[in-house]
């Protein structure tokens, strides 16, 4: 960072929290490929939009398909992916609003820079644990045939790794509970951060 210096504006973070009525933060949801990350992500979305919470969520189709579409799935390149996702993040927590990041974030390290990046108490971790039996009897987008049977690889779950978080902010297990029952969950671990005014 030669010859940066920063600039201090006179509207800040804290403003703009006031402006909105809440804290801004990330929910991060982590998980395998057809986990159900995306799916929770959206009704979280909506649950808070409905009770006027400021959102905005980052995912596979709005990074990977434009600021990180020169990135593929190496290990440097899903690396370089979190980290600029991480650091998007927190300009839109520093903008007032609540993130809702769904990726599968497969490694701990990967995991431990982004919430340095974003900061320890605007961080929560999401663990969708759904099985990799489940998430490949689901196969949503055939991806993991093509894992299978070679036609692609560093597939996550098959020949690339997922390590489980040791110690989420919240676990939930979609192939046990019911959709609403944990977004009921994420929305109560929300609400208790987000002191609405
Ligand atoms: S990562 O590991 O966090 O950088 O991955 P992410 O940005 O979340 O992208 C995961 C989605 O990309 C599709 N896809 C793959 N996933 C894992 N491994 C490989 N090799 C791969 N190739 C493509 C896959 O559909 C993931 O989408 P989700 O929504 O997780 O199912």
């Amino acid at each position: 960072m030669n010859n940066i210096v920063s600039h201090k504006f006179q509207v800040d973070r804290a403003n703009r929290n006031k402006l909105k009525g809440h804290k801004s933060f990330v929910l991060w949801f982590t998980g395998l490929s057809g986990s159900g990350k995306s799916t929770l992500a959206n009704m979280v979305e909506k649950r808070l939009y409905d009770i006027g919470i400021h959102t905005f969520s980052l995912d596979g189709d709005n990074i990977r398909g434009g600021l990180n579409k020169n990135l593929g799935f190496s290990r440097e390149d899903r690396e370089e992916n979190l980290r600029r996702i991480a650091e998007v993040a927190k300009l839109f927590v520093d903008s007032g609003n609540v993130v809702i990041a769904s990726f599968i974030s497969p490694l701990a390290s990967d995991r431990n820079f982004i919430r340095e990046i974003i900061g320890e108490k605007d961080f929560l971790e999401v663990y969708v644990n759904t099985p990799l039996e489940v998430c490949e009897s689901r196969d949503v987008k055939g991806l993991y045939k093509k894992a299978r049977s070679g036609e692609i690889t560093n597939f996550t779950g098959i020949d690339a790794p997922y390590e489980p978080p040791i110690n989420p902010s919240i676990e939930v297990k979609t192939n046990i509970e019911d959709a609403e029952e944990s977004v009921s969950r994420i929305i109560s671990l929300i609400k208790s951060k987000l002191e609405i005014t």
